[in-house]
């Protein structure tokens, strides 16, 4: 049995019982845990001498993770009632122990996790970085279904619970202590000792008295959420929805009413497709923190420094995050005025981090320490990685890499931050063209978890090997690329813009094209991502893309003609909207751009109401992008590209991303749909050669048996050298 629960026994009555997986991994709650748990709460009823049980987990960063999530997506629905019913008894049996219980938490307590430590009358969570508690069941599209609804609202209040469940979010210590969610936040060493004092304390007297689980105000407290919800996830998103229901019913309920509640609600989520999308996704996560390349035979030396250079937008805030990962950062800038502009950033960002409760005061410090700020020319010595930030100029790279390599004897890695620029073409100067790659950062580093990393023609496995473990390092996740135009994200993200603009100019309203890709999901609408990235930016790399990949068409010349009336989108005040004045947060439609429509088409009342085919021509040149991207290799598996799009442009999660979602909907519908679209509209909706294939095959992306959970390896073939 892989789940163990060692209990020992104490001279004073104490039990404590350590949470600990033969295979050393991180505990998990599954059939097996369930049952060491029964096992050990019927011999504890029976001791006659126990006086108090103490739980605790022999892991380093993680108490209790919660439920095996691939485990639970497997299960029919009977199983899964079993499932949930067992393990509410045995929390439930926790609860009822006529000893006083506590968890003495150090790592991470989540989901079933937590809902275990809230059968326990106390809670003692340790300050480590690494200590983070919470209910993510909504954000898999599902609910707490061990107790978590009942016993949430009992210890915290309604208002609390609903943030804390609705959110789906993980809590660091201090903000969870300051939600009631633990007794006491305490250094690591002091995590035991102090469960120890809370245990002498005897039984936890009956719950506080809430205001807000007053029947009144539960409803509307219940209200004001569902209508939040609502307005933030346009009703995509069922899973919020039902665990507000189920808390405020659940404050009331009496337990077993309480339980059946639950487990009547999870069932019924678990066979939504959100969830099934949305704990894939878990899994394309996951999987994405263990890309590697798989080249043992020649290994860099481990990164101890690295060499950022140019200090604006990206590299600020790469040096900020490498920094605050323990690495020393030597942060280079021609210019005097952004290298100090590059470290305000730095500061700033380091100042956000420390009141989110993210970095301590003295980690963020010990970051900005790292950074040793330089206008000339550092040596680069064994140890080192030079990531290149500089301006988008193909010219400008290549002769700083070729410099670079004059500068430095020994083999340091060099890696590019370009968002479309070739790799191959960066090295040309260089002697030794396998030292460059590339890793592809997104903007704003601090919030976005996806690196591209770039293999060129030319880059050594050894150094591939290098920057995955490097991002993997610096707690990012990767997918691994071909240094091919626009990598894999801006590769599908462009077509999709400028299916937007041809939009736009055939009549469509900025604010429709927008209204309906927000309701299918995206967290932006196209024409305010345009506006944001900047028209300037938008033309320049479409018809860069579209110069190196001759099935793209070209770009509407609106973009063009934008740009030469200074509409450059946010920066300039300006583009399909306006922003200024008033309007800067919530802007208005720009109709000075009306005289620039020389074709407009007068769209149809059916037209005009629909979203349909806004939706369906923005997600099909998307989904034949990501297909073309499979099939020239760009990546190579399904997961990379789902990841890719979710993680790196926010791709509508509980869709699956572009090619499940195709998947969906069936390859054969998808073709037929293009076609007749290709017809009407034009080359770019011709379906590519893989989709074709596959759907003429009746196959699809994901082999049935990869639909859900574990997907493929995230081990890449290397190509041999
Ligand atoms: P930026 O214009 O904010 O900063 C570039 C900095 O490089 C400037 O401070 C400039 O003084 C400096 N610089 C120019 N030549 C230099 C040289 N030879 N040596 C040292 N410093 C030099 O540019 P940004 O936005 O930070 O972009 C940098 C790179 O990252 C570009 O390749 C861009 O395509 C890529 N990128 C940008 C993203 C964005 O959203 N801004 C997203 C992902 C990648």
């Amino acid at each position: 049995m892989n789940q163990r629960i060692l209990r020992q026994c104490g001279d004073d009555g104490l039990r404590v019982w350590t949470l600990a997986r033969v295979d050393g991994k991180p505990n998990l709650i599954d059939e097996t845990f369930l049952e060491e748990l029964e096992g050990a709460l019927a011999s504890i009823e029976k001791d006659p001498v126990a006086k108090g049980l103490l739980i605790r987990s022999s892991h380093p960063s993680v108490f209790l993770a919660g439920a095996d999530l691939s485990q639970l997506s497997r299960k029919s629905s009977r199983d899964l009632d079993g499932l949930l019913s067992r393990g509410q008894d045995a929390f439930a049996h926790l609860a009822r122990l006529s000893i006083p219980t506590a968890c003495a938490i150090e790592g991470a307590c989540l989901g079933g996790g937590y809902e275990m430590a809230l059968a326990c009358d106390y809670r003692v969570l340790s300050d480590s970085a690494k200590a983070v508690i919470g209910l993510p069941e909504t954000s898999l599209g599902l609910l707490p279904g061990w107790g978590g609804c009942f016993r949430l609202p009992r210890l915290v209040g309604l208002f609390r619970a609903l943030s804390i469940v609705v959110s789906g979010k993980p809590f660091r210590p201090a903000k969870a202590r300051k939600l009631g969610m633990v007794d006491e936040v305490v250094p690591g060493e002091l995590v035991e000792p102090s469960a120890r004092e809370w245990l002498a304390r005897g039984k936890r007297s009956p719950g506080e008295f809430f205001f807000t689980n007053l029947w009144p105000v539960a409803r509307f407290l219940s209200w004001r959420a569902s209508r939040e919800v609502l307005a933030r996830t346009r009703g995509n998103y069922p899973a919020p929805l039902a665990a507000i229901k189920v808390l405020r019913k659940a404050t009331f309920a009496h337990f077993e009413e309480a339980m059946s509640l639950e487990r009547r609600a999870f069932a019924g989520l678990a066979k939504t497709a959100a969830a099934r999308n949305l704990v894939s996704y878990f899994f394309l996560r996951e999987r994405a923190k263990k890309v590697d390349y798989s080249f043992k035979s020649k290994r860099l030396p481990e990164i101890r420094r690295v060499h950022v250079i140019g200090a604006g937008v990206m590299g600020g805030g790469i040096a900020q995050w490498v920094a605050s990962r323990g690495i020393d950062v030597v942060l280079s800038d021609l210019s005097p005025d952004a290298l100090s502009d590059g470290l305000r950033t730095v500061d700033r960002l380091l100042g956000k981090a420390r009141a989110r409760g993210i970095l301590s005061t003295v980690d963020a410090r010990a970051a900005m320490d790292r950074i040793t700020p330089v206008s000339e020319a550092v040596p680069l010595r064994e140890g080192d990685l030079v990531i290149e930030a500089i301006v988008e100029r193909i010219g400008a790279k290549r002769s700083l890499f070729a410099d670079l390599e004059k500068r430095s004897e020994y083999d340091v890695p060099f890696a590019s931050n370009t968002s479309a620029l070739s790799i191959d073409s960066m090295s040309v100067a260089m002697t030794d063209r396998g030292r460059l790659g590339g890793l592809h950062f997104f903007n704003p580093v601090h919030r976005m978890e996806l690196v591209e990393v770039i293999r060129g023609p030319h880059t050594d496995p050894a150094v591939v090997e290098s920057l995955l473990g490097f991002v993997r390092r610096i707690g990012k996740r990767a997918i691994l690329c071909k240094d091919s135009p626009g990598f894999l994200v801006n590769r599908i993200l462009v077509p999709y813009l400028v299916e937007a603009a041809e939009l736009w100019v055939e009549g469509w309203p900025a604010d429709k094209i927008d209204k309906a890709m927000l309701d299918f999901g995206m967290p932006m609408g196209p024409m305010r991502l345009i506006d944001e990235i900047g028209l300037d930016v938008a033309a320049h790399v479409a018809n860069e893309l579209k110069f190196r990949l001759s099935h793209l068409g070209s770009p509407p010349d609106l973009l063009e003609r934008m740009v030469d009336q200074g509409f450059l989108g946010r920066k300039s005040g300006n583009g399909f909207y306006f922003y200024k004045g008033m309007n800067r947060g919530n802007p208005v439609l720009n109709h000075d751009l009306n005289s620039l429509r020389h074709k407009t088409r007068t769209l149809s009342k059916k037209e005009k109401k629909g979203k349909e085919e806004i939706i369906d021509r923005m997600i099909l040149v998307m989904a034949n992008e990501a297909a073309r991207c499979l099939e020239e290799g760009v990546v190579e598996h399904p997961e990379d590209v789902d990841f890719g799009m979710i993680a790196g442009a926010g791709w509508a999660p509980f869709r699956g991303g572009p090619l499940r979602h195709a998947d969906s909907h069936g390859l054969s519908q998808i073709v037929t749909r293009m076609e007749r679209l290709s017809r009407k509209d034009g080359n770019r909706f011709r379906p590519c050669g893989l989709l074709l294939d596959l759907a003429r095959h009746g196959e699809c992306f994901y082999p049935r048996q990869r639909m859900i959970s574990k997907s493929s390896p995230a081990t890449t073939e290397r190509t041999k050298s």
